[in-house]
């Protein structure tokens, strides 16, 4: 009796082994990515072409768009040291403190001209200790997306410079254009709790004159530049609301762009993404939609936080030079042109921006690569995630009317000097 089940045991088991193996297959290369659905089936066609190419098959291993969740997903894998996923894309805030946890295979082994790429964004975010760890997949910026037609017919030829303008505007155009769609809002931006409500108050903290750190060990959060801009956040939603009320509890990338693309808002804070996408051919915005810098408080004073992917490897992949070979064709000039062409991004390679048919589709391109050159980056320090963390909790207890500016500010302040103090930095 023991005999026979010490056999099949064995059986089970061999069985099981040859399962994980897929059956004797080759190992796959796998590939972790996030996005919008148009954007991850556009990774399949990429990846298939790749293959087509090299004989390497690759598996896609899906995420969503949100950076925070993304990060958690990939945070598992890395501090699990697993050998998948071989290639990933991390996000501009928290590459830092992936390339310090040495989390990171260096790239410059592989036959990889640095060169090719936006030399301050490799230096920012992609060499870590001299070594190069990533590539800029593609670069963000915070735009503003305005409704041109609506804009014309209520009188106005151009988009707002100011966040004064922006509301003077909205009030005067909300009321009529409610009366044929009750859904209808003046500003939507995102607001839910989460990495992309760090980076829309950047915006409006940088464009009132203040910010969160100076340099990267002094944190000036309370400053009434802050203030003042976190209570036009909050006037947004609760004072003659021109922002809907689900600003802070939905309001991420996506929902922000349906809610605009719909027909349901006039101004729109969105990432480049945005722009093929409301320009689709099934879009109902479709050649209704303008393109503008961000406004300031003050006329030419608007910010844009720097956002954006940077594709690297694991140190822990066990297929180093086939995700070498995948990192390169993604980051190609072939492919970096049809990441513009096809989804509108911005390519982390430089040459792609004189490239004829790149700015014959996206003329918008070349007046915003100045958008692009002056974008503010968020704190560069290795413990951002814990900041953005507090910066978070604090900025939507105003959003959601349960604190001050004064108080939030205040408290945030406090928390990240305990923090900082926590790791020992003066
Ligand atoms: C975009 C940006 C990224 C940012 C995120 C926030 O994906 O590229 O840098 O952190 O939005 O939601």
């Amino acid at each position: 009796m023991f005999k026979k089940m010490f056999y099949l045991s064995g059986i089970l088991l061999f069985a099981a082994i040859l399962l994980l193996n897929g059956c004797g297959q080759q190992p796959r290369l796998t590939f972790m990515v996030g996005g919008a659905p148009n954007e991850l089936a556009f990774f399949e066609s990429l990846l298939a072409s790749f293959t087509a190419e090299t004989g390497v098959e690759v598996t896609l291993i899906r995420q969503s768009t949100d950076s925070t969740q993304r990060k958690q997903g990939i945070l598992l894998a890395l501090r699990g040291q697993r050998p998948d996923p071989d290639v990933m894309l991390l996000d501009v805030a928290w590459i830092g403190q992936m390339a310090a946890s040495k989390w990171l295979e260096p790239l410059d082994s592989y036959e990889i001209r640095r060169q090719d790429f936006f030399t301050s964004i490799i230096e920012l975010a992609d060499t870590y200790e001299n070594q190069l760890i990533g590539l800029p997949l593609y670069i963000d910026g915070g735009l503003l997306y305005y409704r041109r037609d609506l804009l014309d017919k209520h009188g106005y030829q151009n988009p707002p410079q100011t966040w004064g303008e922006l509301r003077q505007m909205a009030e005067q155009i909300l009321p009529a254009e409610r009366e044929q769609n009750p859904n209808f809002w003046g500003h939507v931006w995102q607001g839910a709790q989460y990495e992309g409500l760090i980076c829309n108050a950047l915006e409006f903290f940088t464009s009132a004159g203040g910010g969160f750190f100076v340099g990267t060990a002094t944190p000036v959060i309370d400053q009434p530049a802050n203030i003042k801009a976190l209570r036009y956040m909050s006037e947004l939603i609760h004072k003659q609301p021109i922002s809907p009320p689900n600003t802070f509890t939905d309001m991420k990338e996506e929902e922000v762009r349906m809610n605009f693309h719909n027909g349901n808002a006039l101004f729109e804070r969105n990432w480049p993404y945005a722009w093929g996408l409301h320009n689709a051919a099934d879009s109902p915005v479709r050649g209704k939609v303008g393109i503008a810098p961000l406004p300031g408080f003050t006329p030419g004073k608007g910010a844009s936080t720097l956002g954006g992917w940077h594709i690297v490897m694991s140190r822990f992949s066990d297929m180093k030079p086939e995700a070498a070979a995948l990192i390169k064709y993604l980051t190609s000039t072939t492919v970096q042109k049809q990441l513009s062409l096809k989804l509108g991004w911005n390519p982390g390679r430089t040459d792609v921006y004189d490239d004829a048919d790149v700015l014959a589709a996206n003329p918008a391109l070349k007046d915003l690569r100045q958008v692009f050159n002056n974008a503010v980056p968020r704190p560069i320090i290795p413990y951002y995630s814990n900041v953005s963390q507090i910066l978070q909790k604090h900025i939507s207890a105003t959003l959601a009317n349960r604190a001050t500016p004064e108080e939030s500010l205040k408290n945030a302040q406090n928390e990240v000097l305990e923090l900082m103090k926590s790791y020992g930095i003066k």
